[in-house]
């Protein structure tokens, strides 16, 4: 008996590829890996996980073999930040699943949503980086400033990064 195995899924990772959200359909996707990841697994309260940005951000997700497997949301700002200048948008909701994390999907996902972020002409981006991802966004270049804050019940610091 001849058996033939084909190794490609395990031998050779799928590409991983970041799109901007098409439809309703995909931003139930992106909802629904927030929910995995903040809510069940950081504990983030249910009321505020999702909000009134939702309806009018952008929306990227990251697809590997054809599965959602993180998103991230580009949300612009009323106004700059205190004692800056400009028009400044705000990167949140980064959310990658665990089994696909240090891969740098969020990377992707991060360096996508600034690319929009340019195309729009905005002059820099805020965030509010959870204390443990510091080092995720400092490597992006995104600067630390202000003092430790919560939200979500999560210890959290504002970052900032100009163009
Ligand atoms: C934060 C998050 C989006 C990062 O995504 P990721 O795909 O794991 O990140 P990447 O693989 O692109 O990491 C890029 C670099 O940052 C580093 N990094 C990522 N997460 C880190 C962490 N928690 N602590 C320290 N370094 C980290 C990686 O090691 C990598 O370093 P390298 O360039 O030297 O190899 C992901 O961990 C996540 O979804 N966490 C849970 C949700 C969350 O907390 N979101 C952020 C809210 S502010």
């Amino acid at each position: 008996m001849y058996l033939a195995f084909d190794m490609s899924d395990s031998a050779t990772p799928q590409p991983v590829t970041i799109s901007p959200i098409q439809n309703e359909a995909e931003l139930f996707q992106a909802l629904a890996i927030r929910e995995v990841v903040f809510i069940e697994e950081q504990h983030v309260p249910e009321g505020i996980e999702r909000d009134a940005e939702d309806a009018k951000a952008y929306h990227v997700l990251a697809f590997q073999g054809g599965h959602a497997i993180g998103t991230g949301r580009l949300v612009m700002l009323p106004q700059a930040p205190e004692r800056q200048e400009g028009t400044w948008a705000q990167i949140g909701r980064m959310a990658v699943l665990q089994s696909s994390r240090k891969a740098r999907v969020g990377s992707k996902l991060l360096e996508t949503l600034e690319a929009e972020a340019k195309r729009r002409g905005v002059t820099g981006i805020k965030l509010h980086a959870q204390l443990f991802a510091l080092e995720f966004y400092k490597k992006h270049g995104y600067e630390p400033l202000g003092a430790v804050f919560m939200e979500g019940g999560i210890e959290h610091l504002e970052m900032q990064k100009k163009f």
